[in-house]
């Protein structure tokens, strides 16, 4: 049972390259960074989520070739690692910088980062003093720096020259393996004997998502109900379904953690694609923060998923704080408060952007309701 000694205290990780191919094999190559490799150990290639068996390993340098029990295929970069201690799935996080280190960057800048699982190209999202979030092409396996410092580490690079270093970090993020993973088997798709272009021609429009995301404060709830008795009015099929509603029933098991508010949005993007699908306008109103996981809803409702920004600035939402949860959030009594305590990730293109701090509510609907005339296909 080979072993490496030294690091024996740490999780064990494979990193296979970039570069590797994604032709199935059994054998599969890449960089020991630590930890023990046991023959029979269940593992799991991340972010590809293919489970194996370790059957061989043999050392080469810091080089080992794991033998599994089954052909896999992925592409690199990917790490390979015990299921009992697996990696984080990501697609941002944090590098923060040790005092004395930091670095000039700007939002948007594309950098190359070398963290545990190798060389990636990432995109600088937002600066802070001594820290950038950054946000890579798609997901990534990252070891955060407080849970395993030996895999935590993040160099950042202009070409070939480091130009600074930093501790991986997620804190305000949620691991998004719960999300991506399907865990049930044995399950087939129906096919609907009824089409879309059924429901057009009988809802008389097509069906659609109309996805708001905002500040708490910003108007989405408002503007939502609004806009739902306007397109009745008008005969659309339309539904809301509203962050506070959604809490006390579908999701009332959830809470405002990273990982419970991705949780919601992913539950309540698959509810507003379903609504889509059965040729209703479904207005969705949460805050929504993490623009992954409104990439995630959008997915799932394909083409007719219209992500709009209510857009008020958080001096103006912390003004109107119509729930009074502003004054206790800056008071400390509630954790996590968008905004003040946890992230708000802006949409970067949204398809429509409602400016709420400078129209007002028949105006906003306005907008909207020319937004969906032009968008959404109607028959009469
Ligand atoms: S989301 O972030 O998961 O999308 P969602 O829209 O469902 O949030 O719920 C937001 C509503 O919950 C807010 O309008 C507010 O009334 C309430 N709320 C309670 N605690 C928090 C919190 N920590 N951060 C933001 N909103 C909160």
């Amino acid at each position: 049972m080979p072993k490496n000694e030294a690091t024996n205290e740490l999780p064990l990780r494979l990193a296979v390259p970039a570069s590797y191919p994604a032709s199935p094999t059994r054998d599969v190559r890449g960089r020991l960074l630590g930890g023990e490799a046991e023959i029979g150990a269940a593992l799991v290639i991340s972010p590809a989520d293919i489970r194996a068996t370790l059957e061989g390993i043999s050392l080469d340098g810091d080089e080992a070739v794991f033998t599994l029990d089954r052909e896999v295929s992925f592409s690199g970069p990917a790490m390979i690692a015990p299921e009992t201690d697996l990696p984080i799935e990501t697609d941002v996080f944090r590098i923060g910088f040790d005092a004395g280190i930091t670095g000039s960057f700007t939002p948007g800048q594309e950098i190359d980062v070398e963290i545990a699982m190798g060389r990636i190209g990432v995109t600088v999202q937002s600066i802070t003093e001594n820290e950038i979030v950054v946000r890579a092409p798609g997901t990534i396996a990252i070891d955060t720096y407080e849970r395993q410092p030996d895999y935590g580490r993040a160099r950042i690079y202009d070409g070939d020259a480091q130009i600074s270093e930093g501790r991986v970090g997620m804190e305000g993020y949620a691991d998004q393996r719960e999300l991506r993973t399907v865990r049930a088997t044995n399950i087939t798709r129906v096919a609907h004997r009824v089409s879309s272009d059924d429901r057009c021609g009988r809802h008389g429009h097509s069906g659609g998502v109309l996805w708001l995301t905002g500040l708490s404060g910003s108007g989405k709830s408002t503007l939502a109900v609004e806009l739902e008795i306007a397109l009745f009015n008008r005969g659309y099929q339309v539904y809301v379904l509203d962050g506070d509603n959604i809490r006390h029933g579908l999701n009332a098991n959830l809470g405002f953690s990273p990982e419970d508010r991705s949780e919601n949005i992913r539950r309540v993007g698959e509810v507003a694609a379903l609504f889509a699908r059965a040729g209703f306008i479904a207005v969705s109103a949460f805050i929504s923060p993490y623009q992954s996981d409104r990439e995630r809803a959008r997915a799932a409702a394909g083409e007719d998923f219209h992500e709009i920004f209510v857009n008020a600035g958080l001096e103006t939402c912390e003004q109107r704080d119509p729930k009074g949860l502003y004054k206790q959030a800056r008071a400390g009594k509630i954790p996590d408060f968008t905004g003040i305590s946890a992230p708000y990730e802006a949409p970067d293109h949204p398809d429509l952007i409602v400016d709420t701090e400078n129209l007002d509510v028949a105006e906003s609907v306005a907008v909207m309701i020319d937004y969906i005339s032009e968008q959404f296909t109607v028959r009469d």
